[in-house]
C-alpha cells in the first residue's frame, strides 16, 4: 500500500485518507462518498481544502462543525500535512508538510515522467480531429480542429491510452461529379499519365469547376452521371477521384509537417461500402420510418418549427446517403472494429447538434456498449481583432498556409529587433529556426490557452509577446534554465537522487508545491479534454519560476542551497518541455 501511495500525487492521496476517515468515523455506509477534497480557493487556506462536513450535515444529522471536528478525530494525515484547521462553519483546510513536498520532489527528480503514473486501466480512445475536405482549402477552423485534437491525443497517450487519431477526411460526395467532369474537360491528360499530376491550386480549380457547373445545364448532366459511375467503380472515375485526392493530400500535409503533426487518414469514403448496413440495421431495430420517399430516424428532443419531431436522414429518396449516415457507419465501425472505448470528435460548436443526434440513434440502436463513452467536444469560432470572423484585410477568407507563415515571419522580425537591442549575433540558422518554433507554438498556444468552448481573438502581436500568457514567455523561462546551466557549467542532468531539496524561502515553496501538482492537471485534462487547463498550470509555473528566480540566487548560492536551487530549475525546465511537449510545442535552448 505504502509504495503505491509514494507514487500518487498529494490530492489522491488526501482523498483516500479522507475515505478512510469517513468510514472509520461514521460507518461503512460512506464508503463510496466522495470526501469533496479539492485544491484550496485561497492560498491562504492552505494547499487543499474538503466541504465535506457541510455536505454530509443533513444525512448525519449533525452541525458540519461538529462532524468536521469528528472526522478529523480519525483523519490520518501525518507525514503528508500539517495538523488540519477547520474553519467557518465547517470547511476543513490543509496544508502540506514541507519535509513531505521536499521527499516527493526528490523522488520525481530522477523521474523521466516526473511522477505522472500512466492510468492502471488503458483504453482504446479514437481523436477524430483536424478532418478537412478535399478540394476544399482547410480553413481556421480545420485549424483549431487539428491542434486542439493532437493536444488531446498527445496528452491521453502520455497517461498511456492506446489512441487511435483519425483524420475524418470529407473525401467522398456528389462535389466529386463536377469535379470529376472538370478534371476530364480541363486536364484529359491527368488521366492518361501514369504519375500524379499537379493541378495546382486546388481551391481556384473547385470555383472554376462549380462556375462551369452553374452555367452550363450540358455540365451538369454530365457531372451527375460522373457520379453515379464514381459510386458504381467505374476505374477511369475512381483514377480522377484518385488524382483530386493525392492533390489535397499533398497541400494538407504541408500544413501538417508545418504543425508536426500526426494522424492516420480514414476518410469518409472509406465508410461507403458500410452505408447499406447500417441502413439495414436502423431498419431492424425498428428506427427506420419512410418520410417523403426518404429514410429516416425521427429523434427525440429535437423539433421542427412546428414542434414536430426532426428527422435524421439517412438515406435519401435518390438512393444516395449523408454526412450523418457516413458518421454512424463510422461510428459503429469503430466500436465494433476498432474497438474503441472512447470516441472524441473534435469539430466546431456548429456541429454539435449533428453529433448529438448521431449519438441519439447510435444509443437507440443499441450500438453504444456501457463502458463506451462517444463525446463530441465543441470549439468556438476564431475572429479577427474586430470581433468578426477571421480575414484578410481584402476580405477573402484567410489560407492557413498564409497564416502561419506571417507567425513566422514575424517571430523572426521580433527577433531580429531583439537580437539588434542584446547586440547579439546569431547565424541565419538559428533565426530561421527559433522563429518558425516560435511562431508556430505562438499560434498553437493562443488556441489551446483559450477555454476551446469559447470564440477567441487572432492576434499576432498578443500571441507573439515575450509578456502574458504566451508560448514566447514560456519558452523564454525554458530557456532561463538552460542559460543557469551553461553559465555555471552544470549538466543539469547529473543531479542525482541525493540531491539535497530545501523550500526555505517562500517563493521556493510556492514553486515546489506548483511542481508536484503537474499529475493532478493531467488526471483532470484527461477527464475534461480541457487543454487550457494545462496552459494555465504551465503559465502559473513560469510565473513563479521566474518569482524564484529573481528573489533567490542559485549559482551564487552556498551548498546545500546552491544544489537545491538547481534542481528546482531542472524540474521546473523539465516539467515545462514535458508540459509544452503535449501541447505539441517544442523548446530552444536559447533564443
Ligand atoms: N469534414 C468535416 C468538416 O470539415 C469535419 C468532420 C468531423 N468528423 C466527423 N466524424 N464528422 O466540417
Amino acid at each position: 500500500m505504502s509504495s503505491s501511495n509514494n507514487c500518487r500525487h498529494p490530492l489522491e492521496q488526501l482523498k483516500s485518507k479522507f475515505t478512510q476517515a469517513l468510514t472509520s468515523a461514521f460507518g461503512s455506509d460512506l464508503a463510496g462518498i466522495d470526501p469533496m477534497v479539492v485544491p484550496a480557493s485561497n492560498p491562504k487556506f492552505g494547499d487543499y481544502q474538503s466541504n465535506v462536513a457541510l455536505a454530509l450535515s443533513k444525512q448525519l444529522g449533525q452541525p458540519p462543525r461538529a462532524i468536521a471536528q469528528t472526522l478529523l478525530q480519525h483523519l490520518d494525515v501525518g507525514g503528508i500535512c500539517q495538523a488540519p484547521s477547520i474553519a467557518g462553519p465547517g470547511f476543513i483546510n490543509l496544508s502540506l508538510e514541507p519535509t513531505y513536498l521536499e521527499t516527493r520532489l526528490r523522488n520525481i527528480l530522477t523521474n523521466p515522467r516526473l511522477g505522472v503514473e500512466p492510468v492502471k486501466i488503458a483504453k482504446r480512445v479514437i481523436v477524430d480531429f483536424s478532418s478537412p475536405n478535399i478540394a476544399k482549402e482547410m480553413h481556421v477552423g480545420h485549424l483549431r480542429s487539428t491542434i486542439i485534437g493532437d493536444s488531446i491525443a498527445r496528452i491521453l497517450e502520455f497517461c498511456g491510452h492506446d489512441v487511435i487519431r483519425l483524420n475524418h477526411v470529407g473525401d467522398w460526395g456528389t462535389q466529386f461529379g463536377m469535379l470529376i467532369a472538370y478534371l476530364r474537360e480541363a486536364y484529359p491528360e491527368a488521366l492518361t499519365k501514369s504519375d500524379a499530376l499537379d493541378l495546382g491550386d486546388l481551391v481556384a480549380f473547385y470555383r472554376q469547376a462549380k462556375q462551369r457547373f452553374d452555367a452550363n445545364d450540358q455540365f451538369q448532366a454530365i457531372a451527375r452521371q460522373e457520379v453515379v459511375k464514381l459510386q458504381a467503380g467505374d476505374i477511369e472515375s475512381r483514377k480522377a477521384w484518385q488524382l483530386l485526392c493525392e492533390q489535397s493530400r499533398r497541400e494538407f500535409q504541408v500544413i501538417y509537417d508545418l504543425l508536426d503533426i500526426e494522424l492516420t487518414e480514414r476518410g469518409e469514403s472509406f465508410y461507403n461500402p458500410l452505408l447499406p448496413d447500417v441502413v439495414a440495421d436502423l431498419k431492424h431495430s425498428g428506427l427506420l420510418e419512410e418520410s417523403a420517399g426518404a429514410s429516416c430516424v425521427f429523434l427525440e428532443g429535437f423539433t421542427n418549427k412546428e414542434g414536430n419531431p426532426l428527422p435524421l436522414i439517412v438515406q435519401k429518396s435518390d438512393g444516395g446517403y449523408n454526412y450523418a449516415t457516413t458518421d454512424l457507419a463510422a461510428l459503429r465501425y469503430r466500436i465494433e472494429q476498432d474497438g474503441a472505448q472512447r470516441i472524441i470528435y473534435v469539430t466546431d460548436t456548429g456541429q454539435a447538434n449533428h453529433f448529438a443526434q448521431v449519438f441519439q440513434v447510435a444509443r437507440r440502436a443499441g450500438w453504444l456498449l456501457e463502458n463506451l463513452e462517444v463525446v463530441h467536444i465543441p470549439f468556438g469560432l476564431v475572429q479577427g481583432e474586430d470581433g468578426k470572423k477571421l480575414k484578410t484585410r481584402s476580405g477573402e477568407t484567410v489560407r492557413l498556409r498564409d497564416l502561419l507563415d506571417e507567425a513566422i515571419a514575424r517571430a523572426y522580425n521580433d527577433l531580429e529587433t531583439r537580437l539588434k537591442e542584446e547586440e547579439r549575433g546569431e547565424t541565419e540558422q538559428f533565426k530561421a529556426h527559433v522563429a518558425k518554433v516560435v511562431g508556430i507554438s505562438a499560434v498553437k498556444y493562443a488556441d489551446l490557452s483559450q477555454n476551446r468552448s469559447s470564440n477567441y481573438i487572432f492576434s499576432f502581436d498578443r500571441m507573439l509577446a515575450l509578456q502574458g500568457n504566451t508560448a514566447p514567455y514560456m519558452l523564454y523561462a525554458y530557456v532561463r534554465v538552460q542559460g543557469i546551466s551553461r553559465k555555471g557549467n552544470i549538466d543539469l542532468g547529473q543531479l542525482g537522487a541525493d540531491t539535497p531539496i530545501l523550500l526555505q524561502e517562500y517563493t521556493e515553496l510556492v514553486l515546489g508545491k506548483h511542481l508536484l501538482q503537474l499529475s493532478e492537471v493531467l488526471t483532470e485534462v484527461e477527464q475534461d479534454l480541457l487543454p487550457n487547463r494545462l496552459c494555465q498550470y504551465l503559465f502559473e509555473l513560469s510565473q513563479k519560476f521566474n518569482q524564484f528566480y529573481d528573489q533567490c540566487p542559485v549559482l551564487q548560492a552556498e551548498e546545500p542551497q546552491r544544489r537545491s536551487r538547481l534542481a528546482l530549475c531542472d524540474l521546473a525546465a523539465r516539467t515545462l518541455k514535458l508540459g509544452l511537449s503535449l501541447l505539441g510545442i517544442t523548446v530552444l535552448e536559447r533564443m
